[in-house]
């Protein structure tokens, strides 16, 4: 049975019984920000286990990409060494949301695995939880009748385990429940078993977990009864494949023979005792890197990101010790897409984008790994990894600090975690003093943070008090106030720029920044001191050309995201944006260059949005609601419980705090100015709208007629002239190289007939006179012709020298 074939299998038995296929949810977490990577198959359905949200369906099944890797559940360190952990695995899964409970899931997971897949009842064993006091809990006494009763399997092979292995828990807090696992014996006669197995030796696997979720846990740890009882299983597609394969390892199923296989003709090494662990790991990461990349993820330097450089290093440095000096993990991105394409055809369809982006990762930390290895070499001699040296190469070589433990690990070494975490903390002040302003150094002596009540969504101008004032950078000073209208950066959108003031003074506030939820006005005082501000009854008011200016773009802003998904394909994610009053600059996930038949599309679809004079509906909705409506939301942004959504017409729909046009025809009009890349699979869109659109179309314009009074021509004709001028330009150039050449030629003949003689050697010496340095090598040339056999001496003054 190939793999495809068991998930088939999976999916298809539960459907049989009632349940919706869903779709695996994308490895990099669309909106939960206590997440770095899913890591399981529920957490797509928390909110509904939770009954904060709800789907049209009561039994689902599904087959979830997961990665452990960090957090609660984190198997980094099990892979390779051993053969039934990976880092990326697929979670084959059924639910039930307050529908069916232990009994139904422990008839049908019985039926899968014995009527389906003829599984010998006599090799199954399951467990059950056996209670806990501290949680007050009792045994699952319930299970553990159910099991024989509803199955073959007799009452001496349940056995009840603690809470480490039968209490399911996502996390430190939220849903969670007793479980059931189903273990199967992978030894020679199933008849030599013990009656008291040791189920985490050798000689047992898991293959599937049971949760019956039914209680939440608090952040102080307390457990709540949820109000409904629902089934989460799990059951690994690589370990049930490689007992459904009747092979011994999860890495020698169909779903990693061939990237092993890869590996090895890669590294001319074949797959051995002794690469073993090295091919494991390497095949591992790169299907970790294969699928988290192409849900949007990009190596980088923190959180998410620094996952991904973390396993990417380790597999480069597993590489090394394979002889791979060259980057090569992008060069498997092609197997693992033919593997799993057809399951998950995202990866198919980014497999261009992924190299890209595997690759220059790759090529970056290549120029120091080897340096480190060596410094890694010199160091560990002492007995000891120090924190000085563990930090010199995280530093210096970009060496994660998991990575030089593991490297530390393989010696029998220690490396002092304690030290490197002192050497980080130093680095992190460093960096901080150096960039430090006045504004941080005060945020230290500690202003109380200040709630402005932000009324600018409704209106630019408003009264207010002066509640607090700072000095700010460069003599300029920061006033803080009760109410504003005025916008503080964020999310891309530059701060407001305005007036506060009353009949006595006046601030000129050239910038608004966020700090907390205070907004902070940036700017010049005129008229008074300092202290005319204290408690001052004020006026603030925003400049209303500059924030429509702002709206304009920002707006504009979601209409080219829109575009681009549509134009480029549902891979394009913003990368980050910029928008301020005189242009919008939007970068995002994207391979190639775009050509001019797709930039003109994207303008085109923008320019049609803009035409149609659509509204934009600002509302407030619940994360979940804004999720089932589709929202476009940012991997990288924390979302509150609440959040507020932009509606454009039925184009675009994004979560985003930023201030917009009332609708779309304010825009005027969008118009592209640039397109270039910033970093590896990352490309930046510029663009202007409104009236700095309508000034570079000016600006244009006026170039146009000044060529065409040059040219004599109507703008029409401007090309075909244009391009005459230049033939005939070329052509000129032409006939006077050769005019040129012909006249350096008589001059030099002329040189030759007065060369004169020293001891039988005919030589020449002149001053010449060349139009440039071409023209001084033609007559050297030249010269040499005509002299045959002799001496030649030619100098010139060029540019004065
Ligand atoms: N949530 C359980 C697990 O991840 C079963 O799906 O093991």
């Amino acid at each position: 049975m190939t793999s495809d074939e068991v998930r088939e299998g999976f999916l298809s038995f539960f459907e049989g019984k009632g349940h919706t296929r869903v779709a695996s949810a994308p490895i990099v977490p669309q909106d939960d920000p206590t997440l770095l990577f899913i890591n399981a198959g529920m957490n797509q359905f928390k909110d509904v286990f939770l009954g904060t949200g709800s789907r049209d369906y009561r039994r689902a099944v599904d087959s979830q990409k997961c990665l452990r890797v960090s957090g609660k559940h984190n198997d980094l360190e099990e892979v390779g060494i051993s053969t039934k952990h990976q880092t990326f695995f697929e979670m084959l899964g059924n639910w039930s949301f307050g529908d069916y409970f232990k009994r139904e899931a422990i008839a049908w997971a019985w039926e899968l695995l014995t009527d389906v897949w003829k599984l010998p009842n006599e090799r199954l064993w399951a467990t059950v939880f056996e209670g806990h006091e501290g949680d007050g809990l009792e045994p699952d006494e319930e299970s553990e009748v159910l099991w024989p009763e509803m199955t073959g399997i007799g009452p001496e092979r349940v056995l009840r385990l603690g809470k480490k292995d039968n209490f399911w828990e996502m996390g430190e807090t939220g849903p969670c429940g007793p479980c059931s696992e189903i273990h199967y014996y992978l030894g020679g006669d199933p008849g030599a078993q013990s009656a008291n197995p040791d189920l985490e030796g050798p000689d047992y696997t898991e293959i599937w977990n049971l949760v019956f979720i039914q209680f939440d846990r608090d952040s102080s740890g307390r457990l709540h009864r949820l109000p409904e009882s629902h089934v989460d299983t799990g059951m690994g597609l690589e370990r049930v494949s490689s007992i459904l394969q009747g092979v011994d390892s999860n890495y020698d199923t169909d779903l990693f023979v061939r990237i092993i296989s890869a590996i090895s003709e890669i590294s001319e090494t074949p797959y051995s005792e002794e690469s073993g662990v090295a091919m494991r790991v390497i095949a591992d990461h790169v299907r970790a890197l294969v699928f988290t990349i192409a849900d949007g993820a990009l190596p980088s330097s923190e959180g998410r990101g620094y996952v991904l450089r973390r396993i990417l290093r380790r597999a480069a440095r597993y590489g090394r010790t394979l002889g791979l000096h060259e980057p090569f993990i992008h060069r498997l991105t092609k197997t693992v897409a033919d593997t799993m394409g057809d399951a998950f055809p995202e990866v198919r369809k980014q497999a261009p984008h992924i190299v890209q982006v595997i690759q220059s990762e790759e090529e970056g930390f290549g120029k120091t790994l080897d340096r480190g290895i060596e410094i890694f070499e010199t160091v560990s001699r002492r007995g000891r990894i120090s924190g000085a040296d563990a930090f010199q190469l995280y530093d210096t070589y970009g060496f994660p600090l998991d990575l030089t433990q593991l490297m530390a690990s393989e010696k029998g070494l220690e490396v002092d975690e304690v030290g490197f975490e002192r050497e980080m903390a130093g680095q992190r002040t460093r960096s901080r003093e150096a960039t430090r302003d006045l504004f941080v150094a005060q945020d230290r002596i500690g202003l109380p943070e200040r709630h402005s009540e932000f009324v600018g969504y409704e209106t630019l101008s408003s009264e207010a008090t002066v509640v607090a004032t700072q000095a700010g950078p460069d003599g300029l000073i920061d006033v803080y106030l009760d109410v504003t209208p005025f916008y503080g950066e964020s999310g891309g959108q530059v701060g407001d720029v305005g007036r506060v003031y009353n009949d006595s003074f006046s601030v000129r506030v050239d910038d608004t920044l966020r700090r907390g939820s205070a907004v902070v006005h940036r700017g010049r005082l005129e008229g008074g001191e300092k202290d005319v501000l204290t408690d001052a009854p004020v006026k603030a008011e925003v400049d209303r050309d500059r924030r429509t200016d702002t709206a304009r773009n920002h707006t504009a802003t979601h209409l080219l995201h829109a575009a681009l998904r549509r134009v480029l394909g549902d891979h394009v994610n913003q990368a980050g944006s910029l928008v301020s009053p005189d242009r919008l600059r939007f970068d995002f996930t994207h391979l190639h260059g775009l050509d001019l038949a797709q930039k003109e599309e994207i303008e085109v679809i923008v320019n049609e949005s803009i035409r149609e004079d659509l509204a934009v509906d600002i509302s407030h909705v619940t994360l979940d609601k804004a999720r089932e409506m589709g929202a476009t939301m940012l991997f990288t942004e924390k979302y509150g419980d609440v959040v507020r959504t932009v509606r454009i017409g039925e184009v675009s729909l994004e979560l985003c705090g930023g201030t917009h046009v009332t609708s779309t025809g304010q825009i005027g009009l969008l118009q592209l100015t640039a397109e270039t890349g910033t970093a590896a699979g990352v490309r930046r869109i510029e663009a202007l709208t409104g009236r700095e659109a309508e000034r570079l179309l000016r600006r244009e314009r006026k170039t146009l007629s000044e060529l065409e009074r040059l040219m004599n021509a109507p703008v029409p004709d401007l090309p075909e002239k244009v391009s005459d001028l230049i033939s005939r330009n070329r052509e000129l150039e032409r006939e006077l190289h050769g005019l040129r050449r012909d006249q350096a030629g008589s001059e030099m003949e002329d040189l030759v007939h007065r060369a004169f003689e020293v001891e039988g050697v005919r030589v020449v010496a002149a001053k010449a006179e060349p139009q440039n340095m071409e023209g001084f090598r033609e007559m050297a040339d030249r010269l040499r012709d005509g002299l045959g056999t002799g001496v030649g001496v030619l100098g010139a003054t060029m540019n004065g020298k």
